[in-house]
């Protein structure tokens, strides 16, 4: 494989210097850009992208091609390991993913297992390959993966939900269900990260969108633990091999301690806590990731450069992090407000050589 000409990130993500601070964003490629749209309508559909290795990489390089981005995202989504699962998941246009089955019983559970990473998967790992190839080292390409409790709250409520009540009351009724498909859906996450890696992802995203809305007693027992589990057994290799590992999680303030004492490399923030903040809370044991609230793309071209400096000046000195938005993108964005956005940040942040 080439070696890698820009490797920012996964400098950032060692804690070591580097000569400005890299710079992804969540959901970087979607539906703000109009090539996306094009080439969706063409597809037909989001998951005949997902599924399409030429295609998938086609999107998850457009980006790249407009942004001076440090990093390419693999295009795809979360909801893939429950799909190979047997869940069957579909789009409804305006509403959001949805599973024809779903796990609410002891006996949905016992059909579950792990699913086999190159059949079952091997549209995920031959997008990689593809863009690993393509990609030819001007970036380093992030896999990812949803955290157990994540991908859990939309299997056991078959999709997008406001209050969580179905898996909330199996919390509550039927922990013990709860316990066994978080651990089942741990599995499958390793597996899911080794086999990405194994495929060229050089670095790793856990995408924990939903531990937020866990009281901090139940994120303690149904979040963190696996969370914990993945930092501890996935095999990052080492040296030059090393592929770090990014716990991001929305609204983990509370937790920010515990996720750098789990084993991770680095921790992704939302914009609800301060970098200063997190960064003397996690004590220098993990890089950190975000965390300007996605909204600030609505701003003015001198106003995101003020609050990119503003999230700049929070961190300080010293190495260790990557900057990126507290959470994804919006579909209505401004693709030139995500240019000056980027320039912002290795301009803001530009180190004089030493
Ligand atoms: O960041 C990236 O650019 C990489 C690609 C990526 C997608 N989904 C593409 C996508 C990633 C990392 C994801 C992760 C994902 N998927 C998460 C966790 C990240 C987060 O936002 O916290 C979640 C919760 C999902 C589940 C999911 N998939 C949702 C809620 C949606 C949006 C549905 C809607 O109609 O708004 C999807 C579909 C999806 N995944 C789109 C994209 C670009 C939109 C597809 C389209 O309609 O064109």
């Amino acid at each position: 494989m080439t070696a890698l000409k820009n490797d920012r990130l996964l400098r950032a993500l060692k804690r070591q210097p580097v000569d400005c601070t890299p710079v992804w964003l969540m959901r970087q490629a979607g539906r703000y850009l109009p090539e996306y749209r094009a080439t969706r309508a063409k597809a037909g559909s989001f998951l005949a992208m997902a599924k399409n290795p030429e295609i998938a990489c086609e999107i998850t390089l457009q980006p790249l091609a407009r942004f001076d981005l440090d990093a390419a995202i693999l295009f795809s989504d979360i909801l893939t390991i429950p799909d190979a699962m047997g869940l069957e998941l579909y789009f409804v246009d305006g509403e959001g993913p949805k599973f024809r089955n779903t796990v609410r019983s002891a006996a949905d559970l016992a059909k579950l297992g792990v699913p086999d990473m190159e059949t079952e998967l091997r549209y995920v790992m031959d997008a990689v390959r593809v863009i690993r190839g393509e990609l030819d080292g001007k970036v380093p390409l992030i896999g990812f993966s949803g955290s157990p409790w994540t991908l859990a709250c939309y299997m056991v409520e078959g999709g997008g939900s406001k209050d969580f009540a179905r898996i909330k009351a199996m919390a509550l009724n039927d922990p013990a269900t709860l316990h066994g498909l978080l651990s089942v859906n741990t599995d499958a996450v390793i597996a899911y990260l080794s086999a990405q890696r194994a495929a060229g992802a050089q670095a790793l995203q856990v995408f924990d969108t939903w531990g937020g809305v866990l009281s901090p007693a139940m994120y303690r027992e149904f979040s963190l633990p696996y969370l914990t589990r993945i930092a501890r057994e996935l095999d990052r290799g080492a040296n030059e091999e090393f592929t770090p590992l990014i716990l991001f999680g929305k609204g983990n303030a509370a937790h920010l301690e515990a996720l750098a004492e789990s084993g991770t490399d680095a921790v992704g923030v939302d914009w609800l806590v301060e970098l200063s903040e997190a960064r003397r809370r996690t004590g220098g044991k993990v890089a950190l990731q975000g965390n300007l609230d996605p909204a600030v793309l609505y701003g003015s071209p001198e106003a995101i450069r003020t609050q990119v400096g503003n999230v700049l000046n929070s961190y300080g000195q010293g190495s260790g992090h990557v900057f990126n938005l507290g959470h994804g993108m919006s579909p209505d964005m401004d693709p030139e407000h995500v240019g000056v956005l980027v320039d912002a940040v290795h301009t803001l942040s530009a180190r004089s050589p030493a």
